[in-house]
């Protein structure tokens, strides 16, 4: 039944295995997040392309916040919802397939999750100009994006474009900073990330594979070898780029006064 899974695009491959893709920096951006937004029990958040769900589940745990997580993928959005359902039934948040740059909900949000997602949008300015639209005033935005800190070889690039269905970006930091530029920024810490050693990333696609099972039901060794297979491609893939990337932790406020002014200097 995995042999299917060869064919599926990036992002649907990730549904369909129920990877934890996380959001870089993984729980401790969360936990960043938490502190510097105050993120608590009277939250109500948005995860914006949420994939599997992660970073609005485990903060809601953390929290008890409450919420909603889109996504365009319906194969995302059902991982997210079984996610929930099997790991974390207690939490307040309704996963649900939706385009982040058109969403509209009856009430407004106090917190909006992006992790790294505006690098996957076809246009990330069409997703920060509709913010105001959905946050409340004083509102936050969480973000942490990649950047680029040297020049990545086009022929890196174009083999992450067959894994990913993405140009990876390539925008150094002042670059990636710009699209955030219409709030104010209450925190950031700028992180480099370590590659991880060939038992590392054994580890963890071992243990997601054997999650998948714990989840589905029993699987043939072949479809396991497949299913590995695929994942530590993309693993290698994201481990050959960290050379070349930095990622930022961000709480950014909306305020109506002051948004896309900037009247405090940036440092
Ligand atoms: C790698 S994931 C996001 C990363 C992860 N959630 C994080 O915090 O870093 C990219 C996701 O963006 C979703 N996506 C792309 N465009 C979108 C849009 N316009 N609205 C909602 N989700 C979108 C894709 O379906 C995919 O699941």
């Amino acid at each position: 039944m995995i042999k299917k899974f060869q064919d599926l695009n990036y992002t649907d491959f990730v549904g369909s295995i129920n990877q934890w893709n996380v959001l870089p920096g993984s729980y401790d951006t969360l936990s960043k997040w938490k502190v510097f937004s105050n993120l608590n029990e009277k939250s109500r958040l948005l995860e914006i392309a949420c994939t599997t769900g992660f970073s609005s589940r485990e903060l809601a745990v953390m929290t008890n916040c409450s919420g909603v997580g889109i996504d365009i993928s319906e194969k995302s959005v059902e991982a997210a919802q079984k996610n929930k359902d099997i790991y974390s039934p207690e939490i307040n948040i309704d996963y649900k397939i939706a385009d982040g740059c058109t969403y509209q909900d009856s009430k407004l949000f106090s917190h909006i999750v992006l992790g790294s997602g505006l690098g996957f949008f076809d246009d990330p300015k069409q997703m920060t100009n509709h913010i105001p639209d959905i946050l409340e005033e004083g509102g936050y935005v969480l973000a942490s994006p990649f950047y680029a800190i040297k020049e990545i070889p086009q022929s890196l690039v174009e083999k992450a474009k067959k894994i990913f269905n993405i140009t990876v970006t390539q925008e150094d930091y002042k670059e990636v900073m710009n699209i955030y530029s219409d709030f104010e920024i209450l925190f950031e810490e700028k992180s480099i990330p370590i590659p991880e050693t060939e038992d590392e990333l054994d580890h963890y696609c071992e243990s997601t594979i054997r999650k998948f099972e714990e989840e589905e039901g029993h699987l043939s060794e072949e479809d396991k070898k497949i299913a590995y297979g695929r994942l530590m491609e993309i693993k290698i893939m994201s481990n050959e780029l960290r050379p070349y990337q930095g990622y930022s932790t961000l709480v950014l406020r909306y305020r109506k006064s002051t948004y896309k002014k900037r009247c405090v200097e940036l440092f």
